[in-house]
C-alpha cells in the first residue's frame, strides 16, 4: 500500500519524505488555507514547491464547479508539474471533466466520494484515484472502512483499474485496517505515520539491549 500525506504544509511534507517511506501528497483547499495559501499564483507556486519536495504523485483540487471551469482550472493544474493529478470533486460535472481529463491523459484523483455508487461512476470515467473520506463516515456513525472494503470487491470484480486510495484518515489503525482490506494507497495526516512507529515494547526491549551492552562494556573496562 502507498503512503501519502494529507496535507499543505512543505516542512511536514519533508520530515515524511525524510523517513523513506512517502509515496507522494494530497491536498484539497481546507489544507490550503491552514497553511495560509492564497491567491491564484501563490496557490500554483506552491504546488510547484510541493512537487519539488516529494518525489510522487501530488493531488492538487480544483476550485470550479462548473464543466467549463474545471476543465480549464484542472488542464492549468496539470501543466504545473508532471506528478500533479488533478482531484476533483464527485459531482456530475466532475465526473464529466475526470472522463475528458482520461481521453487527454491527464491523471485524476475523484475527491469527496462517501457510496460505493460514488466509487463506481468516478471509475467508469477512467479517475487514476478515488478518495472514500473513511473518517468523516465514521463521524456520522457510519461505518467508513466498509466502504473501502464495498469499493475495492467492485473494482475487483470488473477490474477497474481506479486506485481505491482511503483519505481522511484519523489514525494508525485505520491505515493499518486499510492495508488489511487492500486499498492501493491510504493519504494519512503526519501523526497517524508516526503513531505507527510506537510499540512501548520496542521501546522497552531497545532500553535493556543498550543497558545491558553499558553493563558488558564497563564490566569489560575493569
Ligand atoms: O484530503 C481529503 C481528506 O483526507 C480530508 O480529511 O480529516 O478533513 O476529513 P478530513
Amino acid at each position: 500500500m502507498k503512503f501519502f500525506i494529507d496535507t499543505a504544509s512543505l516542512e511536514q511534507i519533508r520530515e515524511a519524505h525524510s523517513l523513506g517511506v512517502l509515496d507522494g501528497v494530497t491536498t484539497n483547499p481546507s489544507l490550503m488555507a491552514k497553511e495560509g495559501i492564497s491567491g491564484t499564483d501563490r496557490i500554483y507556486k506552491h504546488y510547484v514547491d510541493i512537487c519539488g519536495s516529494v518525489d510522487g504523485d501530488v493531488s492538487a483540487e480544483v476550485i470550479a464547479t462548473d464543466l467549463k471551469g474545471i476543465i480549464s482550472e484542472g488542464e492549468h493544474l496539470a501543466s504545473l508539474h508532471p506528478n500533479i493529478v488533478v482531484k476533483v470533486p464527485m459531482i456530475r460535472d466532475g465526473v464529466k471533466a475526470i472522463k475528458h481529463f482520461t481521453d487527454k491523459g491527464i491523471r485524476t484523483n475523484c475527491t469527496l466520494v462517501f457510496s460505493a455508487g460514488q466509487a463506481l461512476l468516478a471509475a467508469k470515467a477512467g479517475a487514476t484515484y478515488v478518495s472514500p473520506f473513511i473518517g468523516r463516515l465514521d463521524d456520522v456513525s457510519t461505518d467508513g472502512l466498509a466502504l473501502i472494503e464495498q469499493i475495492r470487491l467492485i473494482y475487483d470484480n470488473y477490474g477497474l483499474e481506479t486506485q481505491v486510495l482511503a483519505a481522511s484518515i484519523r489514525h494508525p489503525m485505520h491505515i493499518v485496517q486499510c492495508a488489511e482490506l487492500g486499498a492501493d494507497v491510504a493519504t494519512c495526516p503526519l501523526n497517524a505515520i508516526l503513531a505507527l512507529f510506537e510499540h512501548p515494547l520496542t521501546a522497552i526491549g531497545l532500553e535493556k539491549f543498550l543497558a545491558d551492552h553499558r553493563k558488558a562494556s564497563a564490566a569489560a573496562a575493569k
